[in-house]
């Protein structure tokens, strides 16, 4: 047997000091053996997530040769409200060939727009789309991509039937948890400070306009196919049924009440509200996304509520200022300025339009989203796994503002359009999540519009909500925010 000589090791006796070693994990816990710990250690240790169906071993590659060598090499095509509505040909009448071609553009478009939001995740540093929430849209959005790729090729009527079932499935299933998981992300990546602010509300606003392009293609796809099955072989309005001519007075005082009702479940039922008024063209008509309008309306006038209520509060004045709406249109635009007394906003402007907030503000609403009833036990991967046909286990967010809403919950006459933002709009007062502005500029910007705050300290805020008319626009690219 060779013996090393006198001065010369081995190998294997070699100690690389500069190597990581496996960390003694008893000292950690002197109380419990390290074989007590193993099973809760291991998952952590694991290359990927324990119950992922995307990230494995296989993704690299599918991701190279499908995402990557295909989908992602094609652009999302830019839709204007005209032609979303008339499917590339002059008429407004609906036929079984519009209506299967519009299936066909469907399926396409879908899978190549999620595709390019599945690559903006990827191009995100590690630790931020590793954080547990953006994993859970990354892997959710895959499902979706995989989902439309495979679809079978749409030939027949019957085909386009199973299409539209297909969709509102989706519609309705997981990826109405996206919306709270970006947010928590973003949140937890303020805290942390894994990715600079301003980039990351940049993520956030471009991941929301694509999901209301994505949801407004199908939801539109969804409203001819019923209609052209129903015998309504005529599109009326621009588009389907989604969207519709809103009375500017009635959905502000829709606004109002759902604000009293709010304030009253806040404080107490006989509290003194503050007088409310709308003023200038109060006989304003438009057509609109319902639930967009309510949802915009609600939230700023929410604001307004809530602080006017706070002053009154705690100046220990004799009633609450009041409340005045002024509507200013013309052609191109219409604007709702809603102003009251309630001492301004105390925040700075980089404060209030941002996902992420102050870092001590990110925490609060992280605490927040974190009181959400179920929340602790939703994951994305136990709802795929165990229970693929229905909600998500335990009903998340029941009985909060991100429970997603069922059909039946409806209000009458609203749209089934993009009901997860109702839902929101609907959250109780204990639930505060800071993200009210930030999202209605996202949507206000979407539709050509713009959302404003212009506050004095001291006296009051006038909060400028201004959105585009979608009949002037009608043939502007808008679908192009992908
Ligand atoms: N009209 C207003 N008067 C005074 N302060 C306001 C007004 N509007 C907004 N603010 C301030 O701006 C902050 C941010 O508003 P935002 O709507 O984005 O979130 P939030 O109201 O805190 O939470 P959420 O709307 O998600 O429940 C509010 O907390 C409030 O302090
Ligand atoms: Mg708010």
């Amino acid at each position: 047997m060779l013996k090393p000589r006198f001065g010369v090791r081995w190998k294997s006796q070699i100690h690389y000091t500069d190597i990581s070693q496996i960390p003694e994990f008893s000292k950690y816990s002197p109380t419990k053996s390290i074989s007590e710990l193993a099973p809760y250690i291991s998952t952590t240790l694991c290359a990927y997530p324990e119950k992922s169906k995307y990230v494995n071993q296989q993704h690299y590659y599918q991701n190279k040769n499908i995402l990557e060598g295909y989908y992602l090499t094609k652009q999302p095509n830019p839709v204007s409200l005209t032609q979303l509505a008339q499917y590339y040909d002059d008429s407004t009448t609906l036929t079984r060939h519009k209506i299967i071609n519009s299936g066909r553009f469907v399926k396409e478009e879908l899978a190549i727009r999620i595709a390019h939001k599945i690559h903006l995740l990827q191009t995100l540093p590690f630790n931020v789309v590793n954080n547990f929430h953006f994993g859970q849209v990354y892997e959710s959005y895959y499902n979706i991509f995989d989902r439309f790729r495979r679809y079978p090729a749409i030939r027949t009527l019957e085909d386009n039937q199973k299409f539209a079932d297909f969709l509102r499935h989706i519609l309705s299933d997981f990826n109405s948890l996206n919306l709270p998981h970006l947010i928590m992300g973003a949140l937890e990546c303020r805290i942390l400070e894994l990715y600079p602010q301003d980039r990351m509300d940049e993520v956030i606003s471009s991941l929301l306009r694509a999901r209301i392009s994505r949801r407004l293609i199908v939801e539109e796809h969804l409203s001819i196919t019923s209609n052209f099955l129903s015998g309504k072989k005529k599109n009326t309005l621009v588009l389907g049924d989604i969207f519709q001519e809103c009375s500017a007075c009635d959905y502000l005082m829709g606004a109002k009440k759902m604000c009293e009702n709010f304030i009253k479940d806040m404080y107490f039922d006989g509290i003194p509200l503050p007088k409310f008024t709308v003023d200038g063209n109060k006989d304003l008509k438009f057509y609109f996304l319902p639930p967009h309008l309510k949802y915009l309306l609600g939230e700023t006038l929410r604001n307004s509520y809530e602080a006017t209520m706070k002053e009154y509060i705690r100046k220990g004045l004799s009633e609450p200022s009041p409340i005045t709406v002024t509507i200013v249109s013309n052609e191109q635009s219409f604007l709702f300025r809603i102003s009251d007394r309630a001492g301004g906003i105390p925040h700075d402007d980089k404060t209030i339009w941002s996902f992420g907030k102050s870092k001590e503000l990110a925490r609060q609403s992280l605490d927040n989203f974190h009181k959400l009833p179920g929340l602790q036990t939703v994951s994305l991967y136990d709802y795929m796994y165990e229970n693929a046909t229905c909600g998500p286990p335990n009903q998340p967010y029941k009985f909060t503002s991100l429970e997603p809403i069922s059909d039946t919950n409806l209000p009458r006459g609203i749209s089934k359009f993009d009901k997860p933002l109702l839902g929101l709009l609907e959250r109780s007062s204990r639930y505060k999540l800071g993200i009210g502005l930030a999202m209605c500029k996202v949507y206000a910007e979407y539709w050509n519009g713009d959302l404003t705050v212009h506050s004095i300290q001291g006296y009051g805020t006038d909060t400028v909500l201004k959105l585009g008319n979608l009949m002037y626009h009608t043939h502007k690219l808008q679908l192009d925010k992908v």
